[in-house]
């Protein structure tokens, strides 16, 4: 029953809730602005400079330092690279001897995971499971947080269209709608509920922006896109971050359209400080601010140092252009005060809330190190987020899951055994013996029930020639082959672009010959990237992508392997046939010689050699069950600018396995001022249902999601007709409706 008492109880508490949150933000604002008060400028700038620990993640500088002495004398504001609850202590006591006693703060590249490792994030992009991803930079930050971490370098929400590019891997896959909700869950994770916590650390969206375009998928290239392109594709997942409260952003190596991202005022200062509003710091790129220099856009690192802060980029991440020139800057009137001011106050303001001016020490406790460390559930957790992640590309004929009594499986190719390559690239630190390979993993699953016999074939690079006859005779002796194929640790990340990206080495040769001694062929590829492997699309009979899947990849694999989770992951990045489609999106634009039948490419925007079509689609990805959609119900066929589009169907689990299906709604503006992608992906939800069960689920179209930016740039939605296409992949569309906005 509707009661006013109960009204009034609820409206009373919001108030003393806003006042309160009004009145802690203001002691905080007041604090920043006391200490701001009694700082030299030296000092001011000192906060601006941040120095890497000995482990270095880029070039190092050519500048000596003493970089104890510079703490000492308050000219840092944080450290990146130096690890551990002892040493992060020790530094920190440093610190504590500086005048103004101004704690420092310690950051790293937590990308999936400190201790434990979880699969790369292109991997868990793939598990379309927001709570699961969410778990992973929680625990990520949870560990970094107990080794003496207040700031991780993630999540990277860069969209990538190029699986060239090494660092795919670190993003959320190619698509603007899925990588903003990616975006939203990690940074939730990692700084949870409200920064301060020991279990989480500051967040930071990088980088800013667009670095994901990069000239032909070269890592640290040049990017010229429209601004259409920009704001519609490429931004959003940074509002996204932006939104759901990251402490931090990250510029950018690239230049977008001419102007490096670092010294780029329209990114940092009109849109994200401006148009967004945002509060929070920018940290430049490693060495960015001098890469300026390189670029030809700064004549030198003073001049480098005026471009950055001018354009709004707060600290300086390893470039030591501020910590050399700004002081100077100031005093002779090039840089106004004003600007340092804003900078410091947005750092110190984080150090505030992080709770380091009471306790600069809070976050490195040994006791709490070992704790946290030694969790026995996050390994537990990394399985069951690993096994979400993993993409089932192929089944023919029901091959999988395998049966536990088969009498022999042959175990063929250079990563069954290997460990490292699970971790995959991006991780604080490599522990192998926290490893469990596909052998291990499959091993723990059926003990001796099942006979596993072992060939490697060839190496991963195919360097050391490698023995296919060995590996033809393991094959012969088994009912069933399980090949495990893929890239190297290093062979994606930043700095590792690819130009081939086919299955490297002799790896579909290997495949090849045993695929022609007529066993059932199930292969399991582990990569950072989408990779190209026609032979093996065509051929094998089951395929797993695994990405690389982390710390407990081998118990995952066998898990799925053998039907004990039924796979739901869907890919997060088309998978192209060949290098020459780059960039290949499922969002692609129609043009004016569409091809209606792959046979009819005559005039046509077609290749001659190789289909339009990818190997694998976005969305793509099987399941051990299978799912009818059916019952496509439209809310209303016309509707006004205020109103929502209701839509619903039934899905229905037709096969003999529970599972989970990820159904994807895609809208398509068919006519519009400016030419529009076939379809984009615009809502999604995972559905787990039973065998025979039915569920009704329900999306609702809000005018946002009809909206695009005209060429004014607008977000606007125009008039007409809307399709909407529903379906379980971008290419396997099963309901089709219509609605005319008006
Ligand atoms: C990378 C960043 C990273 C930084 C610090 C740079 O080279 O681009 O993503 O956070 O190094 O390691």
């Amino acid at each position: 029953m509707f009661s006013y008492r109960k009204l009034l109880g609820t409206l009373f508490i919001l108030v003393i809730w806003a006042a309160t949150a009004s009145a802690q933000k203001k002691t905080i604002n007041q604090r920043v602005d006391s200490l701001l008060r009694l700082m030299t400028l030296e000092e001011k700038v000192g906060q601006l400079n941040q120095y890497s620990g000995k482990e270095v993640t880029g070039p190092v500088s050519e500048r000596k330092t003493n970089q104890l002495n510079d703490i000492k004398n308050g000219l840092v504001g944080s450290m990146l690279n130096v690890k551990g609850a002892k040493d992060t202590r020790e530094i920190q006591a440093v610190a504590m001897q500086s005048r103004l006693k101004i704690p420092l703060l310690f950051s790293l590249d937590v990308i999936h995971g400190y201790k434990t490792i979880f699969p790369i994030p292109l991997a868990e992009a793939a598990s379309w499971d927001m709570d699961a991803i969410g778990q992973s930079a929680h625990i990520a930050a949870k560990e970094a947080a107990a080794v003496g971490q207040h700031w991780t370098f993630a999540p990277m929400v860069d969209v990538g269209r190029d699986p060239r590019w090494g660092r795919v891997m670190e993003g959320a896959g190619e698509d603007t709608y899925l990588g903003s909700m990616i975006a939203k869950a990690r940074v939730k994770g990692f700084q949870g509920e409200k920064l301060g916590g020991t279990d989480a650390v500051m967040a930071c969206a990088k980088h800013f922006a667009a670095y994901g375009a990069a000239l032909a998928g070269r890592d640290y290239n040049a990017v010229d896109m429209s601004d259409n392109m920009l704001w519609e594709t490429y931004l959003p997942p940074f509002k996204a971050a932006a939104d759901a409260g990251v402490a931090t952003f990250m510029n950018s190596f690239n230049t977008l359209n001419g102007i490096p991202a670092t010294g780029n005022t329209y990114l940092q200062r009109d849109i994200l400080k401006g148009k967004w509003g945002y509060k929070g710091f920018v940290v430049s790129d490693w060495g960015s601010i001098g890469e300026m220099v390189s670029w030809g856009y700064a004549s030198n690192n003073t001049d480098a140092a005026l471009k950055a802060i001018t354009a709004g980029s707060d600290m300086d991440m390893e470039s030591h252009a501020y910590i050399t020139s700004l002081v100077q800057l100031v005093k002779n009137k090039k840089v106004d005060i004003k600007l340092i001011d804003d900078a410091v106050r947005r750092i110190l303001y984080k150090k505030f809330e992080l709770g380091l001016f009471e306790d600069p020490y809070r976050f490195s406790s040994e006791t709490r190190e070992k704790l946290v460390l030694n969790d026995p559930q996050h390994k537990l957790i990394a399985r069951d987020v690993a096994q979400k992640s993993m993409v089932l590309l192929k089944n023919e004929n029901h091959l999988l899951p395998l049966s536990k009594t088969i009498k022999t499986i042959a175990l063929i190719g250079p990563l069954v055994k290997s460990k490292r390559d699970l971790e995959g690239s991006w991780i604080p630190q490599s522990d192998t013996t926290l490893v469990t390979s596909l052998y291990e993993g499959l091993k723990n699953k059926v003990n001796d029930s099942v006979n596993l016999i072992c060939a490697e074939g060839t190496d991963v690079m195919g360097k050391l020639g490698g023995n296919f006859d060995d590996a033809v005779a393991t094959a012969r002796k088994a009912d069933i082959v399980v090949m495990a194929l893929g890239e190297a640790w290093d062979m994606s990340g930043e700095s590792k672009s690819r130009a081939d990206i086919r299955l490297p080495g002799r790896q579909e040769a290997l495949f090849n010959a045993i695929s022609a001694t007529g066993k059932p062929v199930v292969v399991v590829l582990m990569a950072g990237r989408p990779m190209i492997f026609n032979q093996i699309a065509e051929k094998a009979q089951a395929i797993l992508y695994a990405w690389w899947p982390g710390a407990e990849g081998g118990n995952a694999i066998a898990n799925v392997l053998f039907g004990d989770y039924n796979p739901s992951g869907k890919l997060p990045a088309t998978f192209p046939r060949a290098v020459g489609q780059i960039p290949l999106s499922y969002a692609s634009y129609t043009t004016g010689r569409p091809i209606k039948s792959p046979k009819d490419i005559k005039y046509k925007s077609a290749y001659i050699d190789v289909p339009n079509t990818p190997q694998y689609a976005f969305g793509h990805g099987l399941s051990y069950t299978t799912f009818a959609y059916t019952d496509l119900k439209l809310g209303k066929k016309a509707v006004k600018r205020n109103e929502m589009v209701g839509v619903s169907f039934k899905l229905t689990n037709t096969g003999k396995y529970a599972g989970e299906e990820v159904v994807q709604l895609y809208l398509q503006d068919p006519v519009a001022s400016l030419a529009r992608p076939v379809k984009e992906l615009k809502d999604f939800q995972k559905v787990s249902l039973n065998p025979g069960e039915s569920k009704i689920i329900k999306f609702q179209i809000t005018y946002d999601k009809l909206c695009f930016y005209n060429r004014k740039l607008q977000w606007v939605a125009e008039p007409g007709r809307f399709k909407i296409m529903i379906g379980s992949a971008s290419d396997d569309i099963k309901l089709n409706a219509e609605f005319e906005l008006q």
